[in-house]
């Protein structure tokens, strides 16, 4: 019987390098082509028709105008449209969100697809899809926020619990000396990925190709599989570039479904991409919020009771509700805490999720609370923070995993030159008489694992390849987690081949929750693992190899040799063992899947901590962030270059939340009435003078076996926070509502 040598897998050259990405230069050169740059032969064009109403039914459509166009080959509505497999209202699992696919003529929000037209040429289809003229059965709409009737939802989100409670917060509360009670509102936000949601679909018999940007292709293959009553292995998926997703390419959705269904009914290939305003609606939004705290402390500043309440939206007809309160379960120590949920359904999209769900928008809220709080007992931000500094987690008294979050306040505030703030607000200006403001906020996020499963394999001539079905939405991934799977199958970067990006690969999951190098990763480490185990099976029990008897102390894998782990000079070359062994190749695979163990006994979550600088125009209101500085601890970097960047992109989003991004609603049509990037605002680059990350070293032995937590969502966390903190700190003027506009200033 072969014995199995223990594979010690050494770190080796390629995680921790700052490598580029590795298709930077496809990207800057126009040759990354992404889905909507495929044109198969004999491909027609769709372009959606979107409902103007908000609630209601279609009365009527001139197909005959828009068909009698020249180049139009069809015109899809719900007389015509293929009937599907499964009612897209089916809910199967919270995940699976209602789509509208044009089996009645039904309108639910407005930006609803109506109908379908199909051409020869894309101005076709544009003109088409104007001379449909609908009439409407309009009924009356609710979609203003802060007059709908409120209900408690039975669940939240995916992200958090109704209720949620520990110690007495009423008690905490009549006993405090200081009390904060206080109001703030966050805006409703739409993604806005570079990319819109494009698809390019090919139907052959019953299979289907589909060129289309996913955050999650085994996820959106399961749904399209169930809508169109076909197997899940008859759907071929590429998705090789993202132009961003934001958490709306999470999940397939209506419009990339209604491309498939176009696709049947003409029987040709169909590309379908939405226009941007068309992104306001059908593929979800982050919903606004009213989040309502009572807090309580001692006069010396520590905690004794902190309430969190949240009213959000969904929509009329599902259930999504911003977790907002999650991130008080996990910040600040305190005896008592109570986090409570409340919803209004709106006639708009459903909600979903975007950027640090529920903690984007519960923090900006939280850390404004919590500032009030540093105000009324006369403590400077970062002091009270620290006089509350949650050694367990207070929501559920486990240890953490890790927290490297003091080491964050102390490297951010000392870059950031935190020490000289005067308390006082209203004390600094600039020589051109600016109020000058410094704020600050605690940034944090959960370290999440999915499953995932990789495949790779060694070869005699000494490269190898590693296959996941990963996605890369502009964050990294390819790079990153190609990094791993070198160092995992113990070869330079330059000798293997790493594929994902197409659903044929082993299933990676979802690249969501800031949760992908965790998961993909640790699944790559693992199928490295494997692999390694096979080779060392062959070399340790072959007189002939170096590493005979090894299987005891075990092998390091490195540079395509085998060592032995007692003695590093007595090894081999993994072609020698293979070729030896007469063996063209070996393989190996690897899972990863959360470790229910070890969620039952720790808080897992990054930490970090923002520190923002503000001047504002004392006259004009005018709000300019001039500094931020983050500090952010996620475990083990991969890659810093790419961890910086994603920590730049969520600050930056920070500044966003915090000063710019807000969809605006017409009370009486229901439709967004900025649904564009000229009036959607987000910052641009004089919006952001000054960005620092700082990578705050961490170690966690329990998150995974790299030591890998997320880094994709923490960095909008905190920062918009900071931010409102720093406008205080200028103006004396507490914003509880952002975006912060100049108008609320003068
Ligand atoms: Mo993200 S909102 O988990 O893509």
């Amino acid at each position: 019987m072969p014995e199995t040598a223990p594979v010690h897998i050494r770190q080796g050259s390629s995680i921790g390098q700052p490598l580029t990405r590795r298709e930077a230069l496809l990207k800057v050169t126009g040759r990354a082509r992404y889905a909507a740059d495929n044109h198969p032969p004999g491909m027609l064009y769709a372009v959606v028709a979107a409902s103007s109403i908000a609630r209601g039914r279609v009365a009527s459509l001139d197909v005959t105008a828009a068909k009698s166009h020249p180049g139009v080959a069809e015109v899809m509505t719900p007389a015509n449209a293929p009937k599907l497999a499964q009612d897209p209202d089916e809910k199967a699992n919270p995940f699976t969100f209602r789509l509208d696919l044009l089996q009645n003529d039904r309108v639910r929000y407005a930006n609803q697809a109506i109908a379908v037209v199909i051409a020869e040429t894309l101005e076709a289809a544009t003109e088409g899809a104007l001379l449909l003229r609908p009439t409407y059965e309009t009924e009356p709409a609710h979609v203003v926020f802060a007059s709908a009737t409120p209900f408690v939802p039975p669940s939240v989100g995916v992200g958090d619990q109704p209720k949620a409670s520990r110690g007495d917060v009423e008690s905490g509360l009549t006993g405090a000396e200081k009390r904060v009670d206080a109001t703030y509102e966050t805006a409703a936000q739409y993604h806005n990925a570079m990319e819109p949601h494009a698809i390019v679909a090919q139907w052959d018999g019953d299979r289907l190709v589909i060129d289309t940007p996913s955050q999650g292709m085994a996820m959106a293959q399961s749904r399209i599989a169930g809508l169109f009553g076909i197997d899940q292995a008859d759907i071929h998926i590429r998705s090789p570039f993202l132009g961003g997703g934001f958490g709306s390419k999470g999940l397939i959705s209506g419009p990339q479904v209604l491309g498939i269904m176009a696709a049947r009914l003409v029987n040709r290939p169909v590309k379908l991409v939405l226009r941007r305003e068309q992104m306001y609606g059908p593929v979800g939004h982050r919903a606004a919020t009213r989040q309502s705290f009572r807090i309580g402390a001692k006069a010396d500043g520590t905690l004794t009771a902190l309430d969190h309440h949240t009213v959000t939206a969904s929509s009329s007809f599902d259930d999504f509700f911003e977790p907002s309160g999650g991130v008080s379960h996990t910040l600040y120590a305190t005896p008592a805490l109570s986090t409570t949920y409340e919803a209004v359904r709106l006639d708009m999209g459903t909600p979903l999720f975007m950027r640090a769900p529920g903690e984007a928008s519960g923090s900006v809220a939280l850390e404004g609370a919590i500032d009030e709080m540093a105000e009324s007992c006369g403590l400077d931000p970062l002091e009270f923070r620290l006089k509350n500094y949650a050694e367990v987690e207070p929501l559920t008294g486990k240890p953490f995993s890790s927290k490297a979050l003091r080491d964050c306040y102390v490297q951010g505030a000392k870059r950031f030159g935190w020490a000289s703030r005067p308390l006082a607000p209203r004390s600094m200006r600039d020589p051109a008489g600016l109020l000058v403001g410094w704020g600050m906020g605690t940034a944090t996020f959960p370290a999440l694992m999915f499953q995932a499963e990789a495949r790779a394999e060694l070869r005699a001539d000494g490269t190898g390849t590693v296959d996941i079905g990963a996605h890369d939405m502009g964050q990294g991934a390819w790079t990153a987690l190609a990094q791993i799977a070198a160092d995992g199958v113990g070869l330079p970067l330059d000798r293997i081949t790493f594929n994902m990006g197409t659903s044929d690969l082993p299933n990676a999951g979802i690249a969501g929750g800031s949760a992908h190098t965790a998961t993909a990763g640790s699944a790559i480490h693992n199928a490295g693992a494997s692999v390694i185990a096979a080779l060392a099976a062959l070399a340790t029990n072959d007189e002939r190899s170096p590493l005979f008897g090894a299987g005891n102390t075990g092998v390091l894998a490195r540079d395509g040799r085998l060592m032995r782990r007692d003695d590093e000079s007595r090894g081999e070359s993994y072609s020698d063992i293979l070729n030896r062994a007469g063996r063209h190749s070996v393989e190996g695979k690897g899972q990863a899947a959360p470790n229910p163990g070890t969620q039952q006994s720790y808080a897992m979550h990054a930490h970090g901590a923002v520190f923002a600088e503000v001047k504002v125009d004392p006259t004009l209101g005018q709000i300019r962030v001039t500094r931020l500085v983050g500090a952010f601890a996620a475990g083990r970097v991969i890659n810093p270059r790419m961890v910086e960047s994603q920590y730049y992109g969520g600050m930056i989003w920070g500044i966003s939340f915090a000063l710019h991004e807000q969809a605006i609603t017409d009370a009486r049509s229901g439709r967004i009435t900025n649904a564009n990037l000229a009036e959607y605002h987000v910052p641009v680059n004089a919006d952001v003078p000054s960005v620092e990350a700082i990578l705050v070293d961490e170690h966690d032995p329990h998150v995974n076996a790299l030591g890998i937590k997320g880094v994709g969502e923490i960095g909008v966390t905190g920062t918009a926070g900071a931010i409102a903190n720093a406008v205080w700190h200028a103006t004396g003027h507490r914003a509880r509502k952002t975006p912060i506009t100049l108008d609320t200033l003068i």
